[in-house]
């Protein structure tokens, strides 16, 4: 109480001193100038735009079709954690560098913070919620759950969405940027999975067993 009391008194104290010297200093330059302050006007400030357009749109999301009515600057991210109240997706960087917002988009995977929801008309949409059910898990969950793919978790329903994405392009035979001999192996190599994993980020550095549960479900042991 009396700890406190000081501190107040000090603090009150500084503020009056600093005031008292700034207004010191205006009367002294004010006494020696005696120049009257020219007239500035201030530039318009524009008015905070809270109120953007809003618009309809229709999506369906882990099999169910979902309307809503959202302001256009609203990313599908947001779309799905504060309208549709999937929060299984994450908001990391909410700049398209740490993954953890990925989804699947029509089977193809993206970071749902860097597209825009009212350009997702009539796409499906599938979340980390869509994929298993905790009484029935998809392959890369329970393959993650064995491995130790997660320590915090923040970054795991990207992780296992990217996962699903990456399977899904080495079976369409969609290049990497490894070299020509390691897309060739018979065997998915760690080196390929880190490098069409690469724009996810888990900061807690579950990495080596992340790749570890994707190779099992891949089928091809590395
Ligand atoms: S939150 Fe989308 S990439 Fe980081
Ligand atoms: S498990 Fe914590 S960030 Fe990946």
């Amino acid at each position: 109480m009396s700890r406190s009391g000081n501190v107040e008194a000090t603090r009150r104290d500084v503020l009056v001193a600093g005031a008292m010297t700034v207004v010191a200093t205006g009367a002294t330059s004010n006494a020696k100038a005696q120049v009257p302050a020219p007239s500035v006007s201030k530039p318009a400030v524009p008015a905070a735009s809270g109120d953007g357009a809003l618009s309809k749109v229709s999506m369906t999301i882990n099999g169910s079709r979902r309307d809503f009515e959202l302001d256009t600057r609203t990313t599908l991210l947001d779309a799905l954690r504060e309208h549709a109240l999937l929060t299984g997706t994450k908001k990391g960087c909410d700049h398209g560098q740490c993954g953890a917002c990925t989804v699947l988009l029509d089977g193809r995977r993206i970071n749902s913070c860097l597209t825009l929801a009212v350009m997702h008309e009539g796409d499906s949409v599938t979340t980390i919620e869509g994929l298993g059910r905790p009484d029935h898990l998809h392959d890369l969950q329970s393959a993650f759950v064995k491995h130790d793919g997660y320590q915090c978790g923040y970054c795991t329903p990207g992780q296992i969405c990217s996962a699903v994405g990456v399977l899904a392009e080495i079976r369409a035979g969609v290049p990497s940027h490894v070299s020509a001999d390691l897309m060739a192996a018979p065997q998915i190599s760690p080196e390929e999975l880190r490098e069409r994993m690469s724009g996810n980020i888990c900061r807690c550095g579950a990495y080596c067993n992340i790749i570890d549960a994707i190779t099992e479900v891949a089928g091809r042991k590395a």
